[in-house]
């Protein structure tokens, strides 16, 4: 039996729509509400049943402080252990994103899972383009005022790092022990991603960007988890092109980031306040008036 955690998810969601028809195939959630879903809450003990599963696709539940990601993490990892999984598929970040602060967990995940008795697979997901449609969105006038300065994003569709996770992890034993960097083929910035939507760029700076952030609606570890994000995407570290790894696993090339973004980023207003992709990465992104 595979389990897939998280799928009520923007990323798991996906995986899951895959993978509906398949009666060895159990959904995972903190609020299941069909068959084939069953209960799991990292941070509930009791929840953590992974009896009779082969496989798990842990999707990481990277919202929160380093401890607490951590903990989260441990908890999956250790209850796979105690009850028999015999092989783990992690969804971790691109190595490019060392720069951010929430690489720690991701890292730490990573060499807690070399450690494991149980076999295992790291995928190391690229930054999503809906992720960019909602930290680059036009405002309302027609302006992209996110602080991108001259960098780019080798942002990557959430749809295939879905299908990767799917054939990974329905034939894990071929993927024993790897670690997969799925970055987009094509960097984008900040003027190709106006040009496209016929927009205006005009970065502001990350001063600027931390103040929108900080809202009352932001838990406190969001603001510096999206600012870090801009710098790091400003300061052109996350710009470094696929290798060929993700076609390969795919099986054809993969879907062009500039179309998610052009079908995502819409402009964001003050009737409607806040990424225009419902769900883009609900726990990183607080509700921000007017965009940033
Ligand atoms: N590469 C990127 O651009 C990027 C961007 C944002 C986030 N991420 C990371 O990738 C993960 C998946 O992305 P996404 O787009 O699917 O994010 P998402 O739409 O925000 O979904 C987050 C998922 O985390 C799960 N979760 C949170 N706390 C949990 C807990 N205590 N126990 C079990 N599950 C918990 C949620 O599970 P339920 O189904 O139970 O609600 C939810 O499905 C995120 O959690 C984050 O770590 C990556």
């Amino acid at each position: 039996m595979l389990l897939i955690t998280g799928t009520s998810g923007g990323l798991g969601s996906l995986i899951a729509r895959r993978l509906a028809d398949r009666p060895d195939v159990r959904f995972a959630t903190r609020a299941p509400d069909g068959p084939g879903h069953v209960r799991v809450d990292f941070d509930d003990p009791d929840s953590l049943d992974f009896t009779g599963v082969d496989t798990l696709l842990l999707i990481s539940a990277g919202y929160g402080e380093d401890d607490q990601v951590i903990a989260r993490h441990e908890a999956a990892v250790a209850a796979a252990e105690r009850d028999g999984v015999r092989h783990i598929v992690y969804t971790s970040l691109t190595g490019a994103g060392d720069h951010l602060p929430y690489a720690l967990a991701h890292r730490w995940t990573e060499r807690r899972l070399r450690g494991s008795a149980a076999a295992w697979t790291v995928l190391r997901n690229g930054l999503y383009a809906e992720l960019l449609a909602a930290l680059a969105a036009p405002g309302p006038d027609g302006v992209i005022t996110a602080p991108l300065g001259g960098g780019r994003l080798a942002a990557v569709a959430r749809e295939d790092l879905a299908e990767v996770a799917v054939r990974v992890a329905l034939a894990p034993d071929a993927h024993a022990g790897q670690v997969y960097e799925l970055v987009g083929d094509r960097p984008l910035g900040g003027a190709e991603l106006a040009a496209a939507v016929g927009a205006r760029y005009a970065p502001g700076s990350l001063a600027q960007a931390r103040s929108a952030l900080s809202g009352p609606d932001a838990a406190p570890f969001q603001p510096p988890m999206l600012v870090a994000t801009y710098s790091a995407i400003a300061s052109g570290f996350l710009d470094t092109p696929d290798d060929g790894t993700l076609p390969r696993l795919l099986g054809r090339p993969p879907r062009p980031a500039l179309e998610v973004y052009t079908g995502t980023a819409t402009p964001s207003g003050p009737a409607d306040p806040g990424p225009a992709d419902p769900s883009p990465a609900r726990g990183y992104l607080p509700a921000v008036a007017g965009g940033v």
